[in-house]
């Protein structure tokens, strides 16, 4: 299996529950290397230019005003298939739908506040770790 990087973001109430050790630990476990992280308070300009694609959907205030609520932990994850490994891990965009032992069913309360963020396709985990990160900020070897 090839080796990729992808996005994940640990979201405002997950950096509130003061768990970012034990979600980093998960990767960790499971094969996925942290490449390059920063803590960063979003502003309304850059979530809403990062959801772009959801403009359009009913929610898209919602995901903003709360991915802006306090601070975000973002991330390049790398590994063997790192953007499906990393999708298993955080579970079903509903935690109520999410498998037991994944993220969103073990960290997150509602659809809307869900803990994790994480790049579904090659394509968008390129434009998104771009979003956050210049090429000369990962570290990988
Ligand atoms: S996904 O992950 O793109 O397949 O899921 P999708 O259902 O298309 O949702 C896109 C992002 O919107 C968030 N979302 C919501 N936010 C607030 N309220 C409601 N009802 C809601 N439904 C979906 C969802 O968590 C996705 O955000 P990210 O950060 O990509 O996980």
């Amino acid at each position: 299996m090839a080796v990729e990087r992808t996005l994940s973001i640990i979201k405002p109430d997950a950096v509130a529950k003061n768990v970012i050790g034990k979600i980093y630990s998960r990767f960790e476990m499971n094969g996925l290397k942290i490449v390059a992280a920063r803590m960063t308070h979003l502003s309304r300009i850059e979530a809403e230019g990062f959801y772009a694609v959801h403009k359009e959907r009913p929610f898209f205030k919602d995901l903003v005003d709360f991915m802006i609520s306090g601070p975000v932990m973002i991330q390049v994850l790398e590994g063997e298939g790192a953007i499906a490994k990393n999708r298993d891990l955080m579970g079903a965009t509903d935690p109520k739908k999410a498998a037991p032992g994944t993220i969103r069913a073990d960290f997150a309360e509602s659809i809307d506040a869900n803990a994790v963020h994480g790049s579904d396709a090659p394509e968008t985990a390129a434009v998104e770790i771009a979003y956050y990160f210049p090429a000369l900020n990962i570290y990988s070897r």
